[in-house]
């Protein structure tokens, strides 16, 4: 199993948990490695397993890779916010996931759709440590610029990019970057947002 993760990038768990989650992160830098079709079916794959409320599934991807579709890539990272465009270019893929915001059976407004997608997302993240790959979320985006770049149709809602690779060295990074590239892995402790038997606020 090969996981690209610096042993400085591990999580600090309190309690055991597997190193698939231990060694997830979202890295700023990728080495220049593509990521092969194969890797990409799987990660694509472990995100269509995900649970979905009534079976749904809303999540879609737009998937451009950097080699075979520069045109499409450069789409999608015209979308980026400029703070992910200062590192995002590197990632060889960057997808768009999107949310169908109804149900297909009776068109009536499906509101897990984002997290259900959120999910999928997750199991993506998670299949990607195993082939050394990270994925990397994105909310600064544009998404009407990326609804009308993509001709996303209504009733799809664009919910996050994400750059997606194996990470490169941090020292590739701007300063100011690499900082953040290797500063502490911090986490509200467990007692903060898990209330045993009722709320604690
Ligand atoms: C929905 C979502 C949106 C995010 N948006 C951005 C973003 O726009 N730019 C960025 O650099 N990181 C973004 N991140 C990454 C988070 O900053 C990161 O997950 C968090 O700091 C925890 O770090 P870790 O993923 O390395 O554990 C996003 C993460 C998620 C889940």
């Amino acid at each position: 199993m090969q996981i690209a993760t610096p042993p400085d990038r591990e999580a600090p768990a309190e309690h055991p948990i597997e190193a698939n989650f231990r060694r997830r992160w979202s890295p700023r830098s990728f080495a220049a490695t593509p990521v092969t079709g194969a890797a990409l079916a799987s990660l694509l794959e472990a995100a269509r397993w995900s649970a979905s409320c009534f079976n749904a599934q809303p999540w879609h991807f737009v998937v451009l890779r950097k080699q075979e579709d520069a045109a499409g890539f450069d789409k999608l990272f015209g979308c980026l916010s400029a703070n992910n465009q200062a590192w995002a270019g590197n990632a060889p893929v960057l997808m768009l996931a999107v949310a169908r915001t109804t149900f297909a059976a009776d068109g009536s407004p499906n509101r897990y759709c984002w997290y259900d997608t959120g999910a999928a997302v997750a199991n993506m993240a998670a299949q990607a440590g195993p082939l050394g790959l990270q994925v990397h979320s994105m909310a600064g985006f544009d998404a009407a610029k990326a609804r009308d770049a993509f001709a996303i149709p209504a009733g799809f809602d664009p919910v996050c990019a994400l750059a997606i690779g194996h990470p490169g060295p941090a020292e590739a990074l701007p300063e100011a970057l690499k900082l953040r590239e290797t500063g502490p892995r911090v986490r509200r402790k467990q007692e903060e947002f898990v209330f045993f038997g009722g709320w604690q606020g």
